[in-house]
């Protein structure tokens, strides 16, 4: 293994707990903190125990807490049965919670509306009962294709409720990334809407996932459920095709929760990993919402009387974790939004903060700098601008917040009031690892600061040495904790070998490289492998160039990331044609067509800022493509590596030139 990773900036300034929250914090100061740790430390199957019965409603109790005989596909709880939707909804009901709104769902045009916990179960119960009926039961997969909604929300709970395993698929991927998850999965039931609006535009799904169906393979998908959104046109297949409206339709408002084992797999989620094809994160129920549900606690300081916004889309691991399970276990109240922060202007946020009264809000840094820019340019949509007042906890999730971004927010949305909750975490990790503590942990701008209780965080060399402070390495997580992925979907061998190397002793490798400074503080400095975050959203090098390379004209691809002012990284792509070498006009319209290309064949998100066309790529004798050189070419830099190891060292001064 090796590791490229650039020392970062080490911030000096220090920014204390705010004392009011501290005093009233579900984890108050660093001596609660402290307890809680050394609870974890001292028998940490007695602190998930405790954690388990205290914080989750069981059907059968457990009695066992770790199951680590087959590690490292740990079990927790392993004895243990409940349901996460009753761990979600019913266990509201017949307490205050049962007619606090659950959901305040704001369009992109801005239209309001609200649910009660007690109309959410409904809702859930009317939809598990027509899945129910069309003869779906637990362990069957259901691929989810939805726009932020509140129907989005239902129908993951109603999988849930069944025991029916769930793989969301982002509305922003293309057919192609639908129709692999189907088929990796092995998906029976489809759940989606005619369209999603955003930004003012009207994007179809309906007609994706058809595609994507025809694409062959999917003959196992027996049922796909439509939720009319825009009121599209759509195709139909008579024999397949339900309305959601129509399936619904005269169904029971009770629906009972079937109990599942603790580590039924509630969820798969594809992610992007070094190699070529994005893997399935299997995460289980109990630990998984455990997880959820304490990170909710400490993380976010929980409290009934909250108003909870994650930005994020329900097709991310954020918009599991905190949008559709963690914030309705805990039982506050959350906003959902379709649109995007620059519709119909850049103060849309600072807009919804003010309208419904948002206490804790949580967004990715991309959206922060994106909106710096807007804000500082037009005061009419300056936070300041704003009654933000209602604020308390400010979050960030994702990718490294640069602290120039980090003191803006903290400043301006924050009004140097609310700590700004830098949370690392990963899909496989199921829920927050390291972030501070908003009434425990003076914050330092770009640091994720401390690992939770329970844990146990280190950044270790190749060997799995620790590492001195003050020296990068990569992060390794040394003992099992809840919310772990299970396993691959179908790829156990996948699991072990990229999250368990036998050099890492049996460690969670999580990919990241790391530094801890002084304190103790880890700062997170990218990862270590072929993976990209483009604006949070990560992306594997080696999937952008198997779409390059798929297209026709193309003979080779190298894709490597750019850093990047507002989107952290952007990715830039090296291609070799079949033909000539293409010039001028010509090159950009070529480049225009294998971006749309890359588009089509995973999503727009994926497409490359920048395609460079070359001769040739810079290889080593032995013919490895040299992506560093290629990272020093795509940042405009000169290059004062050797390169006399380069079978072709011309062609880096062709790849430079062909900006
Ligand atoms: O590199 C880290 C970065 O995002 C990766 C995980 O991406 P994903 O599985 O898509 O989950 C994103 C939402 C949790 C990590 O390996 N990352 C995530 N949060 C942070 C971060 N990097 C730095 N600071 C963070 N707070």
């Amino acid at each position: 293994m090796t590791t490229e990773i650039e020392s970062i900036l080490v911030e000096n300034r220090v920014f204390s707990p705010p004392a009011d929250l501290m005093s009233q914090a579900n984890v108050s100061g660093m001596r609660g903190y402290k307890a809680l740790c050394d609870e974890a430390d001292r028998d940490p199957e007695a602190f998930w125990a405790r954690l388990g019965r205290e914080n989750l409603v069981w059907d059968t109790p457990f009695n066992q807490v770790i199951d680590a005989s087959n590690a490292p596909f740990y079990r927790f709880f392993p004895d243990g049965e409940l349901n996460i939707s009753a761990n979600c909804l019913d266990r509201h009901m017949g307490t205050p919670v049962e007619n606090h709104t659950a959901l305040i769902f704001e369009a992109d045009d801005g239209q309001v509306s609200r649910v009660t916990y007690k109309e959410l179960l409904v809702r859930v119960s009317r939809l598990a009962n027509a899945i129910k009926a069309l003869g779906y039961a637990k362990g069957d997969r259901a691929v989810i294709y939805m726009p932020m909604s509140i129907e989005a929300v239902v129908a993951m709970q109603a999988c849930a409720r069944l025991g029916v395993i769930h793989s969301v698929v982002f509305g922003g991927f293309s057919s192609k990334s639908i129709h692999e998850r189907v088929v990796d999965v092995g998906a029976t039931l489809v759940i989606t809407a005619d369209a999603q609006i955003r930004g003012g535009r009207t994007i179809a799904l309906k007609n994706a996932v058809d595609e994507a169906l025809a694409m062959g393979g999917c003959e196992a998908v027996r049922k796909v459920i439509t939720y009319r959104r825009a009121g599209s046109d759509i195709g139909w297949h008579a024999d397949r095709d339900l309305w959601w409206h129509d399936v619904i339709q005269g169904q029971s408002d009770q629906c009972p929760p079937v109990t599942v084992e603790a580590d039924h797999p509630l969820f798969i989620l594809y992610t992007s990993g070094s190699t070529g094809k994005p893997k399935g994160v299997q995460h289980s129920s109990a630990g998984y919402l455990l997880w959820s549900l304490m990170t909710m606690k400490w993380t976010f300081d929980a409290k009934p009387d909250d108003v909870f916004w994650c930005t994020a889309d329900v097709g991310w691991v954020t918009g599991h974790s905190y949008v559709t399970y963690g914030p309705l276990a805990a039982g506050v109240t959350q906003v959902v939004f379709e649109g995007v922060p620059t519709y119909p202007d850049a103060a849309r946020f600072w807009k919804m903060i003010q309208a419904h009264k948002v206490s804790v809000f949580y967004t990715a840094p991309t959206a922060i700098r994106s909106l710096i820019k807007l804000s500082e340019a037009d005061p009419a949509v300056h936070p300041r601008s704003f009654d933000l007042s209602s604020l308390r906890i400010i979050g960030s999730v994702g990718e490294p917040i640069n602290p120039e971004a980090w003191v803006w927010y903290y400043n301006n949305v924050g009004a140097g009031r609310c700590p700004v909750i830098d949370t690392w975490w990963q899909t496989e990790t199921g829920a927050h690892m390291i972030t501070p503590l908003p009434g425990v942990t003076p914050l330092k701008p770009g640091s994720c600061t401390l690992p939770l209780p329970g844990i146990d965080a280190a950044v270790v060399d190749e060997t799995g040495q620790e590492v001195e402070r003050g020296k990068g390495g990569f992060l390794v997580i040394r003992k099992p904790w809840p919310a772990m992925i299970r396993t691959v979907w179908g790829d156990p061998e996948r699991f072990k070998k990229t999250y368990f190397p036998p050099e890492m002793k049996g460690w969670y490798l999580a990919g990241d490289g790391a530094q801890r400074d002084k304190d103790g503080y880890f700062w997170i400095m990218g990862r270590i492998d072929d993976v990209l975050n483009v604006s949070g959203h990560r992306l594997g090098t080696m999937e952008v160039e198997s779409a390059l390379v798929a297209h026709e004209m193309v003979a080779e691809a190298a894709v490597v990331g750019r850093p990047d002012e507002t989107t952290g990284e952007a990715i830039v792509a090296f291609v070799v044609l079949n033909g000539p070498l293409p010039q001028g006009d010509q090159a950009a319209d070529m480049a225009q067509q294998l971006r749309d290309w890359v588009a089509r064949e995973i999503g727009p998100i994926a497409k490359p800022r920048e395609i460079r066309f070359g001769e040739n790529l810079p290889k080593t004798r032995s013919g490895k493509i040299m992506r560093r050189l290629l990272r020093v070419v795509a940042k405009g830099e000169p290059i004062t590596q050797d390169v006399s190891t380069l079978e072709n060292p011309g062609i880096l001064e062709q790849l430079a030139q062909a900006c």
